[in-house]
């Protein structure tokens, strides 16, 4: 059975890629930033390193002798490092193949800085002579579960989406391609760009989550400048605050992506749609 390290094992999408490969009998190795977090990822089975993903000396130790690597990590001003970090590693260890939690919107042209962390660490990766794959997936349905809390008290969302459209991608297809990605031969320097099923504006998202409930839920579009004021008592780093704004202003000016079927050229499945993601957190939704 093959071994590999996994970065962001305890985030969204990195979390459920190691519980794939955990369940098919693979090895895999991570680092994590806490005892707390670390105990639970070894009780799983997991090769667990405490530490931080931007220490040098600790990464030569997570990478050596693995059969890949996967770079997930998420946006803010550290993620070109950390991914940077990771990637001298694997070269220094000789690593064959790593496997990069990307953006359908990486490419040049596109100024937001979160695409641009990840098209420069694409380019890196290229660049350095190990096999890769190119995992980019679109707007996440999993963005939606902040969104609970209004939904539950209220039966409404607010988000400054106007009537833009997303192909609203679900962790869970992303995790799956990722692990195959791992598990199966021939995936080599291929991109495989994900979506959901369809495209949905937020006003169809709110009549999803209006059928799949049973009861009445309104989007309900919010200027984007007041809605950057709000977000800004949530999020902290003016850096986070401004790539999150630009993102979701793009939708709101047209910016949308056509479903592909590179899920299910990969699996044999349509991928899961917003009325399954709704379905499987229905309880998150609902009303106490
Ligand atoms: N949201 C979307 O719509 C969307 C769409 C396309 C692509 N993406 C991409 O998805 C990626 C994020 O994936 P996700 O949402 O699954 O991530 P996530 O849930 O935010 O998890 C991030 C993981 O990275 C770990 N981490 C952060 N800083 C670290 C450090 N310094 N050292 C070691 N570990 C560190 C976290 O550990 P802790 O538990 O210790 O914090 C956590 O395990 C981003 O690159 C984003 O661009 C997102």
């Amino acid at each position: 059975m093959s071994m590999h390290f996994v970065s962001g094992a305890t985030g969204k999408t990195g979390g459920d890629v190691v519980r794939r490969l955990l369940a098919a009998g693979h090895g895999v190795r991570t680092i994590a930033r806490s005892v707390e977090k670390a105990t639970a990822l070894t009780a799983a089975g997991v090769d667990v390193l405490v530490g931080d993903g931007s220490d040098a000396a600790l990464l030569a130790r997570a990478v050596e002798g693995v059969d890949k690597v996967v770079v997930i990590y998420p946006n803010g001003p550290e993620q070109a490092e950390l991914e940077r970090a990771l990637l001298d590693a694997s070269v220094a260890a000789g690593v064959p193949h790593i496997v990069k939690l990307s953006s359908m919107e990486a490419m040049r042209r596109n100024s937001n800085p979160v695409h641009r962390a990840h098209f420069e660490s694409e380019s890196s990766i290229r660049e350095s002579g190990i096999a890769w794959t190119m995992i980019r997936p679109n707007f996440y349905m999993q963005n939606f579960l902040p969104n609970a809390v209004t939904i539950r008290s209220e039966g409404r969302f607010y988000l400054p989406m106007g009537a833009g459209q997303a192909a609203m991608t679900h962790t869970g297809d992303v995790s799956e391609v990722i692990a195959l990605v791992l598990t199966q031969p021939g995936h080599e320097n291929q991109v495989y760009e994900l979506t959901g099923p369809e495209v949905l504006s937020f006003t169809d998202v709110a009549d999803r989550f209006s059928s799949v409930l049973g009861r009445k839920v309104e989007y309900v579009d919010q200027d984007p400048e007041a809605f950057r004021q709000h977000l800004a008592r949530f999020v902290k780093s003016a850096w986070q605050l401004d790539a999150v704004c630009d993102i979701f202003r793009g939708i709101r000016e047209g910016y949308v992506a056509s479903p592909t079927d590179s899920f299910q050229k990969l699996t044999g499945r349509v991928p899961r749609s917003l009325t399954d993601f709704i379905v499987d957190n229905r309880g998150l939704f609902s009303m106490a």
